[in-house]
C-alpha cells in the first residue's frame, strides 16, 4: 500500500517533527515524510531532518508579504509531492488560500484541551485558571485558528508545583507520543474497515425508512420491513476487499462496469448479476458518488409508495 507523503512544517526546535520523522522509520508506518520546511532558517529541527536524509526547506518570511510567501511554500510541498502537510510548531498564520487548497489534508498539534486556550502562552493560561488537568490536542486546520476539528487529545495532570515550563516538559512528551498516532490513524482511515463502514452508514440511513441489519456476517441496509438495497462486505470469504454491494439493472450493466474500471467494480459472489460490488477500499473513493449509488439502489427495491412520495418531493 502506497504511504501518504507528509511535508512538515516547522519555525523551532521541531522536536514534535522528529516524532514524526522517527515514528516513520518503523516499517508498519502508513506515511512518510518527504520535506521539513521552516520560515525560519535557524530553526534546529532543519538539522536533524537533514542528518537524516529528508529533504529541507527554509525561507525567512520577513519582508515577503504572506501570501507570495505562502505561494513560495505550496510551491516546495507540491514539488515534493506530498499529499498531506503537518504543522508542528510553524510559527505563522497561514492565508486562507493554503488552507482551502489543503483542507482535509492538513495537521496541527497545539498544546492544550482544544476547544479551550487557543493560540499563546496555554500553559500559563491553564495554570491560572486553576486547571487540574492540560493537554494536547491534534487537530485539522481551518481558516479559523486553533478551531477545526479536534482527531485526538492527550490529558496530562496539572501537579500544584507546576510551573508553565515544567508544564510545557510534559505536555511535549505527551505531544510526541499523540501526534504520529493521530497522524497515522488519520492517512490511513480511507482504508479502514470501520471508518468505510460509517461513511456508507451515514449515506445509507439518509434513505427515507432506512434500517441497518446484519445479513449473512454482513452490515446491510434495507427499507424498514422491506427490502435490502446495499451490503457492505468486509473481507468476506476472505477475499480481502472491503467493498460496498448496491442494486443493478442485470448482467448487461454489471459487464459494463467491470469493463469500465475492473479495479473498482466487481461481480460479487453469490449475489448473481443483479448487483455490482464497488472497492472502498483504493484510497480515492468519490462519496458523493456512492451516495448516489445508494439513492439509485434504493430506488431499485423501494414500494411505489415511497417512490412515489419521493418523486412528488422532488417537483418542489
Ligand atoms: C508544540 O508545543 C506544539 O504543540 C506547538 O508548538 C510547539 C512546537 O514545539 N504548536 P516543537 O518545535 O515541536 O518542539
Amino acid at each position: 500500500m502506497a504511504k501518504a507523503r507528509v511535508a512538515v512544517l516547522i519555525s523551532g526546535s521541531g522536536t514534535n517533527m522528529a516524532a514524526l520523522l522517527y515514528a516513520a522509520k518503523h516499517p508498519d508506518c502508513p506515511y512518510e515524510i518527504v520535506l521539513v520546511a521552516s520560515n525560519n532558517p535557524e530553526a534546529e529541527g532543519l538539522k536533524l531532518a537533514h542528518g537524516e536524509g529528508i529533504a529541507t526547506f527554509a525561507r525567512a518570511h520577513k519582508g515577503v508579504d504572506r501570501d507570495a510567501f505562502d505561494a513560495i511554500m505550496l510551491r516546495q510541498i507540491q514539488e515534493a509531492g506530498a499529499t498531506h502537510v503537518a504543522l508542528a510548531g510553524y510559527m505563522r498564520i497561514l492565508s486562507d488560500a493554503f488552507v482551502e487548497q489543503w483542507e482535509g489534508r492538513m495537521l496541527n498539534i497545539h498544546p492544550s484541551l482544544l476547544p479551550k486556550y487557543t493560540g499563546l502562552h496555554t500553559h500559563q493560561r491553564a495554570l491560572d485558571a486553576g486547571d487540574t488537568v492540560a493537554g494536547c490536542s491534534v487537530h485539522l486546520v481551518t481558516p479559523e485558528l486553533d478551531a477545526g476539528p479536534v482527531l485526538g487529545q492527550t490529558e496530562v495532570t496539572i501537579r500544584p508545583d507546576d510551573t508553565a515550563d515544567t508544564l510545557a516538559e510534559r505536555v511535549k512528551m505527551a505531544e510526541h507520543q499523540l501526534y504520529p498516532r493521530i497522524l497515522s490513524a488519520y492517512v490511513s482511515r480511507d482504508r479502514d474497515p470501520e471508518w468505510l463502514l460509517a461513511q456508507v452508514r451515514e449515506r445509507a440511513m439518509a434513505q427515507p425508512e432506512a434500517d441497518e441489519v446484519s445479513s449473512h456476517g454482513m452490515p446491510c441496509f434495507g427499507i424498514i420491513g422491506g427490502k435490502k438495497f446495499a451490503y457492505v462486505s468486509v473481507d468476506h470469504h476472505g477475499d480481502g476487499k472491503t467493498a460496498l454491494l448496491v442494486k443493478i439493472s442485470g448482467a448487461e450493466e454489471q459487464a459494463m462496469l467491470i469493463d469500465s474500471d475492473e479495479d473498482r467494480y466487481y461481480r460479487p459472489a453469490y449475489f448473481g448479476d443483479g448487483w455490482i460490488g464497488i472497492r472502498l477500499d483504493l484510497g480515492d473513493t468519490d462519496w458523493d458518488h456512492i451516495a448516489d449509488w445508494l439513492a439509485k439502489s434504493w430506488r431499485a427495491v423501494a414500494p411505489k409508495k415511497l417512490t412515489k412520495l419521493m418523486d412528488v418531493a422532488g417537483k418542489f
